[in-house]
């Protein structure tokens, strides 16, 4: 289906359930508990298990994913609901050593110390690696913070012909910009909490896959792990993907002309965005993404000349974190990301595209 068609239903999935007098905006329920006189009759009974407006939420994510979906209460909630209800005893697993470095922790400081085993590979190493013995494989592309990608059909053949379930994180997409479930991957997870939000004020996080029956254990891991997302939560979540093509069709148009002009600007020394053409990532972005995302990686000549840029600039929010409406950036090295002291990653906004690119050239020139 086209994203023209998916963006419209995102606005009125709720349509053919509604009756008279129903408000259009799906009802923020707030519920511990619920009234149950007979527990034989079935239907809400505890917080834990179901919420009508998580539910709301995964009707509407589940459109966008053209899957089912469980909502977590952040990305990370669900980076971990998918991997505690996939790996089993002994499981060998391959994450991105390049990728979202919180993830790495947790299987650093969690998973291996349960007698899992976990190796890493770089982004773009996943398409030619010999997957023999190995349960998961974890892809993140484009990686965040380098923006390497990996062709994930190629992946997913390498994955299924060893035995191994492909894991995508999604986030620094969306499904309106690369669809890993389409090309043949198990389970997607993602953070909400960047673009499909979208307004930097809740954190979310969703797992998506077409095995109904691995999502059921998702979903049981949810209510027994307690990872359980807030009422509120869910519905600001709804709320942000109503308008999540539009923005993202901006941002990408915007981040497109900002990367070009970054490769010709003299204080910027590498740029990295999958829609240049002169960018390695490009070959594989053009076949099976369908637009080259908001990100852009860009590296200045030390710390301190991207500090000056970041602090001059008016219309960039110096904060962790991407996809929302205001763009945002930061030096990752600050973190420990290994990157160069003056890389910078650049999450582009809403924001009119001339107006920012001549608030950033100002800051360029005088950092
Ligand atoms: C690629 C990626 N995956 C997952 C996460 C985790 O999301 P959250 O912060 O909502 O837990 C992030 C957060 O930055 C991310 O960049």
């Amino acid at each position: 289906m086209d994203n023209e068609r998916i963006a419209a239903q995102l606005l009125h999935h709720r349509k053919a359930r509604l009756v008279q007098g129903d408000p259009i905006s799906p009802p923020l329920v707030s519920a511990a508990t619920y009234h149950v006189p007979d527990h034989t009759k079935g239907g809400y009974s505890y917080g834990r298990a179901a919420n009508p407006t998580w539910e709301e939420l995964e009707a509407q994510l589940s459109l966008l994913e053209a899957a089912p979906v469980v909502a977590f209460p952040s990305g990370m909630a669900a980076i971990s609901g998918a991997l505690f209800a996939m790996a089993g005893p002994g499981a060998r697993i391959v994450l991105p050593s390049d990728g979202y470095y919180n993830t790495r922790l947790l299987a650093e400081e969690f998973l291996k110390p349960l007698g899992l085993h976990v190796t890493y590979l770089p982004t773009t190493g996943f398409e030619t690696a010999d997957f023999t013995g190995i349960s998961i494989v974890f892809i993140e592309t484009p990686s965040n913070p380098a923006l390497d990608v990996c062709d994930i059909a190629a992946v997913v053949a390498r994955a299924r012909a060893a035995g191994a379930r492909v894991v995508a994180d999604n986030t620094t997409m969306t499904p309106l910009l690369q669809r890993p479930l389409d090309l043949g991957v198990d389970v997607v997870v993602a953070a909400d909490t960047k673009a499909p939000s979208g307004h930097s004020d809740v954190l979310f996080g969703h797992v998506a896959s077409r095995d109904v029956a691995l999502l059921d254990r998702v979903r049981n891991w949810r209510r027994l792990s307690g990872a359980v997302p807030g009422a509120f939560e869910a519905w600001l979540v709804h709320r942000g993907i109503e308008t999540l093509e539009v923005r993202l069709s901006r941002m990408c148009a915007t981040a497109g002309v900002i990367a070009d002009r970054l490769t010709r600007h003299p204080k910027v020394l590498a740029v990295r965005y999958p829609g240049l053409a002169t960018d390695p990532s490009h070959a594989i972005a053009k076949r099976q993404m369908a637009g080259f995302g908001f990100l852009i990686g860009f590296t200045m000549a030390d710390a301190e000349i991207a500090e000056r840029f970041l602090a001059s600039c008016p219309f960039v929010a110096q904060s962790t974190s991407f996809g929302a409406t205001h763009s945002s950036a930061e030096r990752r090295a600050r973190w420990g990301d290994p990157m160069p002291e003056g890389f910078i990653r650049f999450s582009v906004g809403v924001e009119p595209t001339e107006t920012l690119w001549s608030a950033m050239a100002d800051a360029l020139d005088q950092a």
